[in-house]
């Protein structure tokens, strides 16, 4: 024991390099909808004109169908074209559709019948929360009729002794945290896009997210739906149990389903208490080898605290830093990390985690850090990482994958996409959940490029496949990946899901055009 003490000593003052510095001044957003235009400021391409898609013979919508509408839900029927653009463009500017019609239902009743209605002529319709999905998937691909739950933003319960959270679609997640705060809980998902997307898109896309390693994704959070099937019959799971296990979990079905099998209308969910202590420690890392071991060490040493584990390389740092102004305490470095803690007793987790720190400066995993336990600090490390996805919008063109890869091989792809590409694009870098098994590789260009896309697709989901990883990690497949969904799935997983799709939405109404692939 004597023996360990001046190591021990050692070991404090090489952490005391690393104690807190200036912070980087940022705030903790969510993605705000930027300008409707592409890069160079040219207006996003119709989809139907860049993509080789083909409509289907879907009915047009006439004036006795806006009529019907605006009987049934006056004032809530948009059809001002300038009012419907932003919902016709995707968040990341690369997809445009021409809906010329909005809807905007308060009610499941009123989602009931509007689909009941368009059952029936065979309108196509566009389920859309809040439009910040990535794949393509949020708006109309030519003139779908777009149902948005931008109004279905009603809390309809909360049970503090078992933490379970009923409630509309179109909550809000933001709002959700912020009233779940206030009764000791938080929700058990987070995102960069937070004040923006709806907890009903939030399941249609099984997003992952900040917290995923912590608590798990939405299969297991979600306890129940709500959902209204294509022909306008309503599904009610909306069970508030934690455990159900009469018959199929028919729920599981529409969790990532993309708005294919239903619309979503109310969801039920299982919500921790807010954690009493939260430290984030942000560090630098000489290479990628060095992030694993930390992540391996963090987890040996951390155990049940250890809530986040997110990864950045410094093109990531050199965007964030250059678009949006934010600066870092940590620099010089080719890999950052950043390390989130969160439990019940501060004194207990900040020992935990100032062991931890100890031994990885002492070891050499991180070079540089510092450590936040207030939360303006600790909102202003969690920017640096959150918002790399809106500093990316800056550089012009973002061609965006989300992939799983087994963890030692995760940024072997990024190096191989840069080898590959050359000056062809202006950055190419990686980020994501690396606790998660979760890359988030990304190349940006001026302005799109046939020739680009064409270099990079389908090498990154040929060489994913080749280590047995998933082309849509988290993200989903929405419109531009649906036709890769052969490199994860076998067919005959891809035939038993047509299967599912005829069953629950046999006109194919609901969001065509996206997740499965076209048909042979
Ligand atoms: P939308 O974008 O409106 O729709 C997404 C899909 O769901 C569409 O196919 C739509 O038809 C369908 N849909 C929407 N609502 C319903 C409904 N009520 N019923 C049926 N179908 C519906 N994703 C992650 O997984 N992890 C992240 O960390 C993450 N970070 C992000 C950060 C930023 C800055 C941005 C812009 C996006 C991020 N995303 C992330 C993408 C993510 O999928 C979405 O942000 C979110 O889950 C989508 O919710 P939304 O309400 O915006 O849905
Ligand atoms: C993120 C999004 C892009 O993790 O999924 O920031
Ligand atoms: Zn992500």
């Amino acid at each position: 024991m004597r023996m360990a003490v001046p190591c021990a000593a050692a070991r404090r003052s090489a952490w005391a390099r690393l104690r807190w510095r200036p912070g980087p001044g940022g705030r903790s957003v969510a993605a705000a909808p930027g300008p409707l235009r592409a890069a160079g400021g040219r207006e996003v391409p119709l989809t139907s004109r860049r993509y080789p898609v083909q409509r289907l013979p879907f009915s047009r919508v006439s004036r006795g169908d806006v009529a019907f509408f605006e009987r049934m839900m006056p004032g809530r029927v948009v059809t001002d074209p300038e009012e419907l653009k932003p919902f016709n463009v995707d968040w990341l500017r690369s997809v445009r559709g021409c809906s010329k019609l909005m809807l905007k239902p308060q009610t499941t009743a009123e989602v009931s019948q509007i689909l009941r209605y368009c059952h029936e002529r065979n309108l196509a319709v566009n389920p859309q929360g809040g439009n910040t999905g990535l794949v393509g998937g949020s708006v109309p691909v030519f003139d779908e009729i777009i149902l948005s739950t931008l109004l279905m933003n009603k809390i309809i319960s909360f049970d503090k002794v078992s933490g379970i959270l009923v409630c509309q679609a179109g909550c809000i997640l933001e709002r959700l945290s912020e009233c779940l705060e206030e009764q000791g809980f938080v929700m058990p998902l987070d995102l960069g896009a937070k004040g923006s997307c709806h907890i009903g898109g939030n399941v249609a896309t099984n997003a992952g997210g900040l917290r995923l390693l912590r608590y798990g994704s939405l299969r297991g959070t979600v306890l129940g739906l709500e959902v209204v099937l294509a022909d306008g019959s309503v599904l009610d799971c909306l069970a508030s149990l934690r455990k159900d296990n009469t018959g199929y979990d028919l729920k599981q079905l529409f969790i990532g389903s993309e708005g294919t099998l239903g619309v979503i209308t109310a969801v039920s969910i299982l919500c921790p208490q807010k954690p009493k202590a939260v430290n984030v420690a942000f560090l630098g890392c000489q290479s990628f080898a060095k992030v694993l071991e930390t992540f391996t060490v963090g987890r040996a040493m951390l155990g049940e605290i250890l809530s986040a584990f997110e990864f950045m390389d410094e093109k990531c740092m050199e965007l964030v830093q250059r678009y949006l102004k934010l600066s870092s305490p940590v620099a010089g470095s080719p890999f950052y990390v950043l390390i989130e803690t969160s439990g019940s007793n501060s004194t207990h987790d900040e020992e935990k985690l100032s062991n931890f720190l100890e031994e990885a400066t002492a070891s050499g995993l991180a070079t540089d850090g510092t450590v936040a336990t207030d939360e303006r600090r600790i909102k202003e490390l969690w920017a640096l990482r959150e918002r790399i996805t809106e500093a990316l919008m800056h550089e012009g063109c973002v061609y965006k994958y989300d992939v799983a890869l087994p963890l030692g091989r995760l940024y072997e792809l990024v190096t191989a996409a840069r080898a590959r590409l050359g000056p062809g694009a202006s950055s190419v870098l990686g980020y994501g959940h690396l606790g998660d098994g979760n890359l988030h590789l990304n190349i940006t260009a001026e302005s799109y490029s046939r020739a680009l896309q064409d270099a990079i697709e389908p090498f990154v989901y040929e060489w994913t496949a080749s280590c047995g990883g998933s082309v849509s990690a988290e993200h989903g497949l929405g419109f531009k990946k649906k036709q890769f969904m052969h490199y994860s799935k076998p067919q005959q997983a891809i035939s038993v899901m047509r299967r599912f799709k005829a069953m629950f939405d046999p006109k194919g109404i609901l969001n065509p055009y996206k997740t499965l692939p076209s048909s042979p």
